[in-house]
Parts: C-alpha cells; structure tokens; sequence
C-alpha cells in the first residue's frame, strides 16, 4: 500500500473500501451516491462484478472532477481517455464542458451503456463514446489527456505504458499516485460527506532525452561559422542532469527542466575569457532538438540558435 503525499494512508478508503465490498460479495452492488455529473444523472444500481474488475465502480465527485481538469486543462483539441470510465461522467464532462473529444472504457457492460446513454441525450454522443473493454489492453496512442481512478498497484502496471506515451501527454488520477514518478502536481480535494479528502495528482509525459548529443550553435555574427559540443544526458522520469563538454571544464546542467517536450536548463562557460551564463530552451521531437541559448552577465544578452541531434553511436 502507498502512503500519499499528504501522510493519509487512511484516504485510500474510499476505493479501497470499494473494492473489499465488491470482493466480500461477487455480485457487490455498486455505491454510486456520489454527486453527478448533471444534477439530473443519477447513475442507477450497476452488478460490480468482481470476478472481472481489477477495482469496483466508485464515482468520482464532481468537485474531483473539476480539480482533474484544472491541472489536464482539456480544450476542443484534446482526445480524453478515462480508464474505467464507469457512469462516464469524466469523459462526458470533459466533452460537454471543454468541447474535447473522447472515449472510455470498462469491463462494466451496464456502466458502459450508461454512460452512452448519458452522452447521447446530452446530444455529444459524437465526440464521447464508451466501450466494453479491458484497460490493460487498450490503445492509448491517440490521447491527449488520460484520466484515472484505479488502485495503487494498476497504476504501477500501467505506468510503462504511459511512460511511453507521446511527450506532453497528460495524465491525472483520482486518489493515487505512481511510486518515484514524481507527480507535477497534486491538490487535495474535499467534499465527500464521510468528511475525508481526495487527492487528485497530475504528470505530464516526458520526452526521452537521457543519452548523448551532438550540439550545434551558431553565435553568428558574435563568432563566425556555427560551433560543435558533445553533450551527456541522464534522465529519471522528468528530472534531468546533464553537461556539455566544450573542450574546456565541462558546463554542467543547473535549473534543468523537462515539461514534456520543453527543455530547459542552464550552464556557465567562458566566452572571450568572460564567465558566462547560458540559457538552453528548446523542444524535443524525437531525436532532435532545436531551440534557443541566451547567454547572459557580464556581456549583452543576446539570443542565438541551437540544435541537438542524439547521437546513437554514444560517441
Ligand atoms: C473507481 S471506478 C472509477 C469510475 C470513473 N473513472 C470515475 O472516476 O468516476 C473504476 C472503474 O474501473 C472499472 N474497471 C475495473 N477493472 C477494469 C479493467 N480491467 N478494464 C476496464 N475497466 C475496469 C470498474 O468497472 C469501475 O467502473
């Protein structure tokens, strides 16, 4: 069992509770008194069948809902997936709301015809859709924003996948976190008439930087022609060391950060016998990237292109 941030181990109650019910009986009814989405959506008793759910049906309140999209900020070009979508409340409001598109899915045959029932007389059943189907085997390629309200030990099954998610994917759960993965963000949330919190924790996917770089700058017109500079990258989740090696005392990464695909991170080097500040920002596409440096103290601030291409020879 994982503690949260915030020290509650008790919090995991809510679901975890869930989940002893649904396991007690084998054809546990669902609690589903939480708030709706729309006042009027009172999800009726669903079989929680627990012979074939990894984690029973327990909705999420609506103020976790507005929590998770105040860190997801879904907008009309975002395709959200809720794994174990239940009554479909969070893609549903995600599309009515944000104009977003998106699917969820759940072993819960009734959930499931629910919350497409629910999509369709709010009229979004073109862009929200549900289906029968297994978490653990879904595509998730095409998501912008993935959302989840699982156990602890599902999400560490699932964080490889999501790891290899495209950069800047982002991902928020309801109540659990995903081990030394550091969250970029966790709130919690109150509002469940038991008198517990919730938490609702936030990561956006990081791009794949960690190895070595050939790295490009043109300092033109300051210095003729563009110079070349091997570079070493280590990354842990979205926390990245790194230096670059200029032929003189290597320049090692300080105020590094890796949100998605930006990168940014600072160095200082001599230019013309002057200690220098240099400020890299750039964007990861794959294996190259391209960006910016400014260096900056004691010469004029001035801004010059930059490139990295990764070098796969490790050279
Ligand atoms: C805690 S509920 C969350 C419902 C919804 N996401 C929300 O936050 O209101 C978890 C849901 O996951 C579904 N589920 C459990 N195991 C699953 C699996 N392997 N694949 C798909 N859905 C699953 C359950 O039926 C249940 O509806």
């Amino acid at each position: 069992m994982q503690s949260s941030c915030f020290g509650r181990v008790s919090r995991r109650s809510t679901l975890a509770r869930g989940l002893r019910a649904a396991t007690v009986a084998a054809f546990a009814v669902a609690a589903v008194a939480a708030l709706p989405v729309n006042a009027a959506d009172v999800t009726p008793e669903i079989e929680n069948r627990s012979d074939q759910l990894d984690v029973p049906f327990v909705p999420s309140t609506n103020a976790v809902l507005n929590t998770m999209f105040e860190f997801a900020k879904p907008t009309k070009d975002d395709y959200v997936m809720d794994l174990g979508s239940g009554d479909g409340r969070i893609v549903n409001y995600a599309v009515s709301h944000f104009g977003a598109r998106g699917h969820g899915i759940d072993l819960n045959e009734g959930l499931v015809k629910v919350a497409n029932a629910r999509a369709k007389s709010a009229g979004i059943a073109d862009r929200a859709q549900f289906y029968v189907r297994d978490l653990f085997k879904e595509d998730l390629s095409k998501a912008t924003v993935i959302t989840m309200y699982l156990l602890p030990e599902l999400m560490m099954q699932l964080r490889p996948k999501l790891l290899a998610l495209k950069p800047g994917t982002r991902i928020v759960s309801h109540d659990y976190h995903m081990g030394n993965w550091r969250f970029d963000g966790a709130k919690p949330v109150s509002g469940r008439a038991s008198g517990e919190d919730d938490v609702v924790y936030y990561w956006k996917v990081p791009a794949k930087v960690a190895g070595n770089w050939d790295w490009q700058i043109d300092y033109s017109p300051l210095f003729p022609g563009a110079r070349e500079y091997k570079a070493q990258i280590s990354q842990r989740f979205q926390d990245v060391e790194g230096k670059l090696d200029t032929g003189a005392l290597p320049m090692r990464f300080f105020n590094a950060r890796l949100d998605g695909e930006k990168i940014s991170f600072s160095a200082s080097g001599e230019v013309e016998d002057r200690v220098v500040q240099h400020d890299f920002e750039g964007v990861v596409d794959g294996d190259t990237i391209r960006g910016t440096v400014t260096l900056r103290g004691p010469i004029e601030s001035r801004t010059f292109p930059w490139t990295a291409r990764r070098n796969k020879a490790g050279k």
